[in-house]
């Protein structure tokens, strides 16, 4: 059995490899540091007694996430677990923040996990089995002033991932897709988005282990704790108007 896991360097999709690797299965990690991702490949075989194979791409490149999926494909053939995890954000207004950082987000928030849930769903489909996991974020159920480029790509992350989930039903097939949707958690996503969260953060660790035992367990979403399920509550019955000016003073009180 063979996973794969994007943004496994650090944060949740580290602890997602450690998770999957727990449960016997050899994981393909995939980040650009590649000290970690060494560090992390030598932790699992020790710990595990898994085969961890490291692949160095940057997923901002189109032409890199098809590569990805070619040298997979020769290498190994299948996989049976795809976590499309790897991602950042920016915080700042509209008008202020990069360009290329935030063509950076999309790259690989939505273009990166796009390419490689279709390639690899493609094959899962054809045998008939297989998970994958996209993780996108509470962000995606609202509008995000001050973070409107990263909340609207988790929320391309949760709607594509419901309207292939429809899909699959309707073809009765065995292949399960879901979305994670964490709140703050501690990781390294905060430096790298300029942000300081001054909610309680939960620890990666525990997010990793809700998160691939519902994966496991077929859950459609899974939110990281009941405050969570709560947000998404109140954006579903409040309006969209409402819930973006209450997030844009979140937000201010970040930067
Ligand atoms: N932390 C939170 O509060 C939170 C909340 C909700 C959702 N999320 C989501 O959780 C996911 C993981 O984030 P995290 O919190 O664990 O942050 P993190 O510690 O910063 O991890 C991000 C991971 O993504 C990888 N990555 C970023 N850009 C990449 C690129 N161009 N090519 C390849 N890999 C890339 C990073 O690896 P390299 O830098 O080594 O390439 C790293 O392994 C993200 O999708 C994030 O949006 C986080």
């Amino acid at each position: 059995m063979l996973a794969l896991v994007t943004g496994a360097s650090s944060g949740i999709g580290r602890d997602i490899a450690r998770e999957i690797a727990k449960r016997k299965y050899d994981v393909i990690i995939v980040a650009r540091n590649e000290k970690a991702l060494q560090e992390l490949k030598e932790e699992l075989e020790r710990e595990y007694k898994v085969k961890v194979y490291i692949k160095i791409i940057d997923l901002t490149g189109r032409d890199n996430c098809i590569k990805l999926y070619n040298e997979v494909k020769a290498e190994f053939k299948d996989i049976d677990v795809l976590v499309n995890n790897a991602g950042l954000g920016t915080c700042g207004r509209f008008t202020d923040t990069s360009l290329e950082k935030e063509e950076q987000i999309i790259n690989t928030n939505i273009t990166a996990l796009h390419i490689l849930m279709k390639l690899f769903l493609k094959d899962m489909s054809k045998r008939n089995k297989g998970y994958i996991m996209n993780v996108a974020s509470i962000a995606g159920f609202m509008p995000g002033p001050l973070m409107a480029t990263y909340y609207a790509s988790k929320a391309y992350v949760i709607r594509l991932t419901q309207a292939v989930q429809k899909e699959l039903k309707f073809q009765k097939s065995n292949v399960k897709v879901s979305v994670l949707c964490p709140g703050p958690v501690k990781t390294n996503f905060q430096k790298v988005a300029d942000v300081k969260f001054n909610s309680p953060e939960t620890e990666s660790s525990v997010v990793a282990r809700k998160a691939v035992a519902k994966m496991f367990n077929g859950r459609k979403i899974t939110f990281t704790s009941w405050y969570i399920s709560l947000v998404r509550v109140f954006a579903k019955i409040l309006p969209d108007s409402f819930m973006a000016f209450c997030c844009y003073f979140v937000q201010k009180r970040k930067i």
